[in-house]
């Protein structure tokens, strides 16, 4: 087991990554204060709400609820279905919200522990190789509204997290490679060490080895802790940990979040970023080949869907929280590990839409 202490203005909490570790109750009860709600899904209960159990047995006052699974749950109604279960268990300041599961229980039930008496603690239990590696680190929590992703949340730490990296193999191949994504991301934009890892772990992380997981999922969160670390709330650096985001919210919205999962959206943006920095002779030639070939050697697409409309896209990328007086602003690289934020010419960026 590695732990990595995150860092935030209020103090920090501890992420352990290891494996087995749901099943280590002299880890969880560490963190465990007042009475407990635990929360989770209904396909992560199934496989992992047992290994909970003992630890929840002995604690006097204990609830859990399970949600139904899926991004379209990830709503208002839910949220207060856990608040309702908070003040049916007659919780406290002191209780402790457990959030197993993915991203969107961790995001849920974070925001409810976000609101909650204006605040409890959340310990995150991440289950998807995308929570364990960016959702459960950082704090930001929240739901979705029919207008818009994620239009309703509040930062809030978690007290702890556990991340168990048994729990990856029994994720959808699908799910597991759209977790990978966010992974190259991490060496992309700000650690080519591990990029050059990523090249020659690809195998034994398709094959999810269980010592190649734990060291990729404990480098993830170890550059995700510093970035956080630096920009608590989002005022500069983290923009950085939107390389690829761009390009992938267009095309989501485009194939109306039907075709894609976000990771795979991902990592056709940061091919096709990496191609746009190549085009602007900020990086050297040849960079955007090693990134196609790495994201295609880990089962991820890299290339637009055929019949994709250029001008589509980039009229989607204009609505970008990043722009500012009307220019589209990318995080673009400088070579391998090495990113920055730049306006960039909507010739250039259609360019690249049409190669
Ligand atoms: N808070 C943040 O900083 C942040 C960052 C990135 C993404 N997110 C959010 O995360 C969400 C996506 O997260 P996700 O990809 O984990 O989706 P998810 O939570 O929907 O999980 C994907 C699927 O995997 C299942 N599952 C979870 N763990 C499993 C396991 N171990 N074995 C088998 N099946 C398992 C779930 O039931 C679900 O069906 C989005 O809502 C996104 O907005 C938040």
């Amino acid at each position: 087991m590695k732990v990595i202490e995150v860092s935030h203005a209020r103090g920090s909490y501890p992420v352990y990554v290891g494996q087995g570790l749901l099943g280590m109750a002299s880890i969880l009860e560490r963190h465990l204060h007042g009475r407990i709600l635990a929360v989770s899904d209904e396909h992560v209960a199934k496989l992992y709400l047992d290994r909970l159990r003992p630890t929840l047995a002995r604690r006097a006052h204990q609830r859990h609820l399970v949600l139904p699974a899926g991004e379209e749950h990830k709503t208002v109604a839910s949220w207060q279905r856990i608040v309702d279960e908070l003040v049916k268990l007659r919780a406290q300041r002191d209780a402790t919200v457990l959030a197993l599961g993915g991203g969107v229980i961790g995001d849920m039930a974070g925001f409810a522990a976000a609101c909650y008496m204006r605040g409890i603690e959340v310990v995150q239990l991440p289950t998807t190789l995308l929570a364990q590696v960016d959702a459960s680190v950082g704090g930001k929590t929240g739901v979705n509204h029919v207008e818009g992703k994620n239009l309703i949340g509040a930062f809030h730490q978690p007290s702890a997290v556990i991340a168990d990296t048994d729990t990856l193999t029994t994720l959808d191949p699908r799910d597991y490679r759209a977790g990978l994504a966010e992974v190259v991301k991490y060496g992309a934009i700000r650690d080519p060490d591990f990029f050059t890892w990523l090249e020659s772990h690809a195998e034994a992380l398709n094959a999810r080895v269980p010592s190649s997981l734990m060291e990729a999922v404990f480098q993830s969160v170890r550059n995700k802790a510093e970035v956080v670390a630096a920009d608590e709330l989002e005022a500069g650096q983290r923009a950085m940990l939107n390389f690829g985001h761009t390009f992938g919210h267009a095309l989501e919205t485009a194939t109306a979040y039907r075709e894609y999962r976000h990771g795979e959206a991902v990592a056709i943006g940061m091919n096709l970023a990496t191609r746009l920095s190549e085009l602007l002779g900020l990086c050297e030639s040849g960079t955007a080949s090693r990134m196609s070939v790495l994201l295609e050697r880990l089962g991820l697409p890299t290339r637009l869907p055929a019949g994709t409309d250029p001008d589509r896209l980039l009229n989607l990328m204009r609505l970008d929280k990043k722009n500012r007086a009307d220019q589209i602003r990318l995080i673009l690289l400088d070579g391998i590990g090495q990113a920055r934020i730049l306006p960039c010419p909507a010739d250039d960026i259609r360019e690249v839409l049409n190669s």
